[in-house]
């Protein structure tokens, strides 16, 4: 079984074979790959691109899914069944296992008792990589390449997992970054030493305005609410917010990512700006999540 529960999972060279299929199957769909096959969507924690841009994915393939969007009516939440015993009976009727969980860890229990492929679809501030697929074919599709791109991180670098796995991805491709948060929110200490181990040039900066007119992609995330005491959250918010004034001296080629939701961090004048792709990014999760699928199942284009 290839799961996929870090983008570490995947080669340089699987990523790379993931943007190139995705390129190709929203050029050219193919609506009988997964034909017969079965895919488990299982959210147990709040999504709406994630779970249904894979379920799309899946039935624009011709295969089928089943799942929850919410695990409060199932045996786990009501009768005290484990997600162990729920993994191993959910694989045993499906090709590919689909999860999101609230906890960082649990798509790895999962994988130790599924009978197929496990799909991590973010766990806890952890990792999200098949996020983390859909923005590097953005920015191959929006740059012509991955290659020594200077790409500034914004925002919530500590609970967002979004920004983890793709520092990650991208430092497989001499990219340099920008990492801009408050102090509290600061890229985890573990991954910083794994960039400088990897020897990826980065540096921490105060304002986007400092760096922006460098770069090639401007990566905004919001403060993930979710995982804050309400008063804390209050004291987070709105620290970096990004205007289409900001934007006045920037590269042409400059694009604006962001995984999505927004809250308040990019200003809706944003939006009518050659330089936002937000929206055509989440669009982007049908094709990287279908190239995945195509790898996991080892189906030939
Ligand atoms: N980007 C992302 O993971 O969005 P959802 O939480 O809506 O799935």
């Amino acid at each position: 079984n290839k799961h996929i529960i870090s983008i570490s999972d995947l080669s340089r060279d699987e990523l790379e074979l993931i943007v190139a299929t995705a390129h190709k199957l929203k050029r050219e769909p193919q609506p009988e790959l997964l034909r017969n096959k079965v895919v488990a969507s299982c959210f147990f924690e709040a999504s709406t691109r994630t779970r249904l841009s894979f379920e799309t994915a899946v039935q624009r393939l011709g295969g089928s899914v089943i799942g929850f969007d919410t695990a409060g009516n199932t045996s786990l939440a009501q009768k005290g069944e484990t997600l162990a015993d729920s993994v191993k009976v959910i694989s045993s009727y499906t090709d590919a296992f689909f999860m999101r969980h609230p906890k960082e860890g649990a798509a790895r229990l999962a994988s130790e008792f599924s009978a197929v492929p496990v799909i991590n679809g973010g766990d806890g501030s952890n990792q999200h990589p098949t996020q983390t697929l859909l923005d590097l074919y953005t920015i191959y599709e929006t740059q012509g390449t991955l290659e020594g791109l200077k790409v500034a991180f914004v925002g919530d670098l500590k609970y967002g997992r979004t920004v983890h796995s793709l520092a990650q991805a991208l430092s497989l491709f001499n990219c340099e970054f920008y990492f801009i948060s408050p102090d509290a929110l600061s890229m985890p200490e573990y991954l910083c030493e794994e960039l400088m181990d990897a020897g990826v040039k980065f540096t921490k900066v105060g304002t986007i305005e400092e760096v922006v007119a460098e770069l090639d992609i401007l990566y905004m995330t919001r403060v993930q609410k979710e995982r804050f005491d309400p008063t804390e959250y209050q004291h987070m918010k709105s620290n970096y917010v990004l205007s289409a004034s900001m934007l006045a001296e920037v590269k042409p080629t400059l694009k604006v990512l962001h995984p999505l939701p927004r809250v308040d961090e990019i200003t809706n004048d944003v939006d009518s700006t050659q330089h936002a792709y937000y929206f055509e990014q989440a669009e982007n999760g049908v094709y990287a999540r279908q190239a995945l699928l195509a790898l996991v199942l080892s189906e030939q284009l």
